[in-house]
């Protein structure tokens, strides 16, 4: 299956807010017509309603992909909508965080082939990343095109076990949100140096943007990249002498911040 096979027996999206919108304009972009897609959402949008796909039109007879974009409270139901394409001919793609393969199978039965996603909020801007796993019953082929469904929206992984997608999710998924106060407190710590609140806001946000593209696009690794940029007793060296101190600096902080994150998404998925 790919995504001819998507464009010819149709896409199925349960949930399009923010990441199935992401997708949705992902998958239009790079050529899906509006007309293979079946969007399921109790309050679509304007900007849903202009693009031109089915709205709350019941579902396709024998979709290739069903792709579950509902918060993971609403699943049970939501999943319901979704039972009579169960058992082998449709992909399930899920990119609800904490909500495991098992959940799936047992809506849909062992033989659907479901693979388990968790994409990231620069998906928004098709910066994302994605990891991905699938259970017994995905093969390589359900595999590769789901990894195509996330590459509308940024880059993709593959995951050995279920079992990664805790650390995943402590890592990319919620990481972005650490970044975001990286930001903030980078841009407060310029206004205690007597900096205008807009002027550290532009300077924090360029810096970490610009930063962070520069450690993508690097040969480098970002440790060499910090390195060149840290004269001897220089500047960025007296800074990271605080960042980098063994037991208040920042790698023992990170480590405590993606555990708890990590254990709260196993917590999660237990349920
Ligand atoms: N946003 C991210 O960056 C991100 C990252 C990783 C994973 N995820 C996962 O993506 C999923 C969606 O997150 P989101 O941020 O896009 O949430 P969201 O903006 O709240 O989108 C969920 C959408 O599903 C709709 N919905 C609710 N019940 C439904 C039902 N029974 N049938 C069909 N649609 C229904 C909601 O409609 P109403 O608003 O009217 O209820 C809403 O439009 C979550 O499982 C989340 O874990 C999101």
């Amino acid at each position: 299956m790919n995504m001819d096979d998507v464009a010819r027996r149709g896409l199925v999206l349960l949930g399009c807010g923010k990441m199935g919108s992401a997708l949705l304009d992902g998958w239009l972009k790079g050529g899906l017509p509006a007309a293979s897609v079946w969007v399921l959402d109790p309050a679509p949008s304007d900007r849903l309603q202009k693009t031109g796909v089915h709205i709350n039109a019941g579902l396709p007879d024998d979709p290739a992909v069903a792709l579950v974009a509902v918060k993971p409270q609403m699943m049970g139901d939501a999943l319901p909508s979704m039972q009579a394409l169960g058992g082998g001919g449709t992909l399930f793609v899920s990119v609800a965080a904490g909500t495991p393969l098992a959940r799936f199978e047992a809506a849909f039965g062992a033989a659907t082939p479901i693979v388990r996603t968790m994409p990231n909020t620069p998906a928004a801007i098709g910066r994302g990343i994605s990891a991905l796993i699938g259970n017994a019953a995905a093969s390589a082929d359900h595999i590769a095109l789901a990894e195509a469904l996330m590459g509308a929206v940024g880059q993709t992984v593959r995951l050995d076990h279920e079992a990664q997608m805790d650390a995943v999710t402590a890592v990319s998924g919620s990481g972005p949100a650490y970044v975001f106060h990286l930001i903030e407190t980078l841009a407060a710590a310029g206004v205690a140096q007597g900096l205008a609140p807009d002027l550290a806001m532009a300077l924090a946000k360029a810096t970490v943007g610009g930063a962070g593209q520069l450690a993508e696009d690097s040969a480098e690794d970002p440790a060499q990249l910090r390195r060149n940029v840290t004269s001897p007793n220089g500047t960025t060296q007296a800074a990271l002498e605080v960042l980098m101190d063994g037991e208040n600096g920042l790698p023992k902080l990170m480590a405590r911040a993606v555990a708890a994150a990590a254990a709260r998404s196993e917590e999660l998925s237990r349920g």
